[in-house]
């Protein structure tokens, strides 16, 4: 690896790294343009800027029950419907379809546990699964419409549960495998869920994580849930509640392995996925069958230019969007063979990744940018062990990625053969949105380009264009994968995101353009922290933190960190009576790791007497955060009432 000095050289060479010739003559894109008389990329975005047009060329990309007949209705906006009186399963796209061709009996899914057993599934065998536990659901009286929530680890079950709800019309509720008991609950009691599918446990840095044990937690006040179903993982001890739980295996043997796929509208819905946002209580972003499918597919088809023979992995967890959408649906809408693991990157050792790229030959790589910089400070040692010779393209996803650490993984990594594709997209997105193709001239640290059919800009606070310039990063038009609403919260919908500015999608974020129309994301621009790739909620974690009996008022802010983008620093106020010692902080980090979970762990606690505040009684996060930072300059405090509370925190942070 070169040395930090060759790396500046490299970063003030301002170098565009140009399109391999070798990945675009091949490309899916390439064949696009190829069809359609296209000869450039500025061409084909300006084409692709009727995405009516663009969309309804790659919507035969999923097989149609019956056709739709308009492409999108705006009667109702911002409550957009694409594919008008389409009929579709994206289970049926995932799995069914490849039943009757040659991909029968190709592998779907390579799957390996933490502590090295592997499994390879065929798309046979994995119709077969689906259907199994489709019935199983059915038996238990899940019907279309009806709510499932899952608390699975990284295991073949996920993905299997998901495809058997989407089967038989059910809506999945998929709740990360880290989150708390409270965390789950919450989400079960919103989406009213009536069953909850969940495991013993699983493996993680070579321990078994006691996963029943939070389900049967979050269970004590959640009147919806009938049954749970339990995955043996892990083999241990757990407690099974007769009437309530019943085991997997169980449950499916004697179903048959037949089941037909349930007629959906592309309207109909297919998950809910919590995110955070700026209140305590997270938004449920609904996703539909159709355009969802048709806008996940298109876009791993096209960015990653996933083909038949290629193994696809995306090194993330199926329990966020990454995974739902480029774990689950769209590789399996594209027959591809997908890599799935269960454990730590760097456990037993930090070439773990690595290792398994070269064991299975695995051709397409994608990251976030955190795991990359946890790598950079191993050493470039550990996948020089490796051959890597399979990669042909890279990706990353969740946060800005700095340029050293791009460099660090074209180099290391890609061996500077392989392209990297810095995806910008949400939960609430739920494909790429901003991003590189392969013929897309690459600058490291920019997610570049909107992807054909996305209208990207970044606006003033008067809604104008800026150049040069942080603003708010809008999109202007819709597109088929968006967010549909806000689960049974419309209002919240209208109002997150389509307030701000008339008709325009309002993403959350900061980003520059630069003069060749180049996106450089920045971060949030609301109360949103992004730690490790991962959305927390500020006000999710004081709710947090004044739920403990020794706090009286909190504020959270987010400090930069080497490593995980971003850290999370609370300023916490005692109640009288409790005193400020290191076993106080020591019990307000477990505390926020057992409301929230582990990615909520805040990496500082301190002690202060007051909380800069305004009139009205509202803390001024922007105050304490600029302390936090050790900023000299604090900005504007005339609309402070307490002054003095700005030198008492200084103090504190000595
Ligand atoms: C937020 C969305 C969508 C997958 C994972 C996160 C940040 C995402 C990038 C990127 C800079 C990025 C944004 C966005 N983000 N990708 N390539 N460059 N920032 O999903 O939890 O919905 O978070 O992640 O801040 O708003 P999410």
């Amino acid at each position: 690896m070169e040395t930090p000095k060759e790396i500046e050289a490299l970063l003030k060479e301002k170098r565009i790294f140009k399109p391999s010739e070798d990945i675009v003559k091949d490309s899916n894109i390439k064949k696009f343009m190829d069809e359609h008389d296209i000869e450039s990329y500025s061409e084909l975005l300006e084409k692709a800027s009727d995405y009516e047009w663009w969309w309804s060329e790659n919507s035969d990309i999923i097989d149609w029950f019956e056709p739709w007949d308009r492409i999108i209705d705006k009667s109702k906006k911002p409550f957009f419907k694409w594919f008008i009186n389409g009929k579709t399963n994206i289970a049926y796209n995932a799995v069914d379809r490849h039943i009757k061709t040659w991909r029968k009996n190709k592998v779907a899914y390579i799957w390996e546990g933490e502590p090295g057993e592997s499994k390879k599934i065929t798309y046979y065998d994995l119709y077969k699964e689906v259907n199994k536990f489709a019935n199983a659901l059915k038996s238990l009286g899940i019907k279309k419409g009806d709510r499932v929530s899952i608390y699975l680890p990284m295991i073949l079950e996920l993905p299997i549960a998901m495809l058997a709800c989407a089967k038989i019309g059910a809506i999945h509720s998929v709740v990360f495998s880290g989150f708390s008991a409270k965390a789950l609950r919450d989400r079960i009691n919103d989406a009213e869920a009536d069953v909850l599918v969940t495991a013993d446990g699983f493996y993680r840095r070579g321990h078994i994580i006691n996963l029943k044990a939070n389900a049967d937690e979050a269970l004590k006040d959640a009147p919806t849930i009938r049954h749970v179903v339990v995955v043996k993982r892990a083999g241990n001890d757990i407690e099974m509640r007769s009437n309530r739980d019943i085991w997997y295996h169980d449950l499916i043997e004697g179903q048959s392995d037949e089941c037909e796929c349930e007629v959906m509208d592309s309207e109909d819905l297919l998950y809910i996925l919590y995110t955070s946002g700026t209140t305590g209580k997270p938004k449920g972003v609904v996703h539909v069958h159709g355009g969802y499918a048709v806008g996940t597919a298109t876009t791993l088809k096209y960015v990653f230019d996933l083909k038949d023979d290629d193994i696809w992995w995306c090194a993330a967890d199926i329990g966020w969007v990454t995974g739902h959408s480029y774990i689950v649906y769209a590789p399996l809408i594209l027959g591809a063979t997908i890599m799935m693991y269960e454990g730590a990157p760097d456990y037993p050792k930090p070439d773990r990744l690595w290792e398994m790229v070269d064991k299975y030959g695995v051709t397409i790589f994608y990251t976030a940018p955190t795991t990359i910089r946890m790598f950079m400070k191993y050493g470039e040692e550990w996948p020089k062990r490796h051959s890597l010779k399979t990669l042909r393209l890279l990706g990353t996803v969740g946060e800005p990625i700095n340029p050293e650490a791009w460099i660090w993984y074209y180099k290391n990594i890609g061996h500077e053969r392989c392209p990297i594709m810095d995806t910008w997209w949400q939960t609430e997105t739920g494909a790429f949105m901003i991003t590189p193709l392969p013929i897309t001239p690459l600058k490291p640290g920019s997610a570049t380009k909107p992807f054909p059919g996305i209208d990207a800009d970044v606006l003033n606070e008067d809604g104008k264009r800026v150049i040069g310039k942080g603003g708010y990063l809008v999109i202007k038009t819709p597109w088929p994968s968006m967010l549909r609403t806000l689960y049974k919260d419309p209002d919240r919908y209208i109002k997150t995101y389509w307030s701000k500015f008339d008709g325009v999608y309002l993403a959350g974020d900061v980003a520059r353009m630069d003069e060749d129309g180049y996106f450089w994301i920045q971060g949030r621009s609301d109360d949103v922290l992004n730690v490790a790739g991962h959305r927390i909620g500020t006000a999710e974690l004081e709710s947090a933190l004044v739920a403990h009996e020794a706090v009286a008022e909190a504020a959270v802010v987010g400090i930069p960190d080497p490593v995980k983008g971003e850290a999370i620093e609370a300023f916490v106020i005692l109640k009288s009576g409790y005193e400020a010692s290191p076993e106080m902080k020591d019990e307000l980090i477990k505390h926020v790791r057992k409301e929230i979970g582990p990615i909520a762990t805040p990496s500082r606690i301190v002690f202060v007497p007051d909380l800069p505040k305004t009139r009205s009684g509202k803390i001024m996060r922007r105050v304490v955060k600029a302390l936090a930072r050790g900023e000299e300059d604090i900005g504007d405090i005339s609309t402070l009432a307490n002054a003095e509370a700005v030198e008492a925190i200084r103090k504190s942070l000595k």
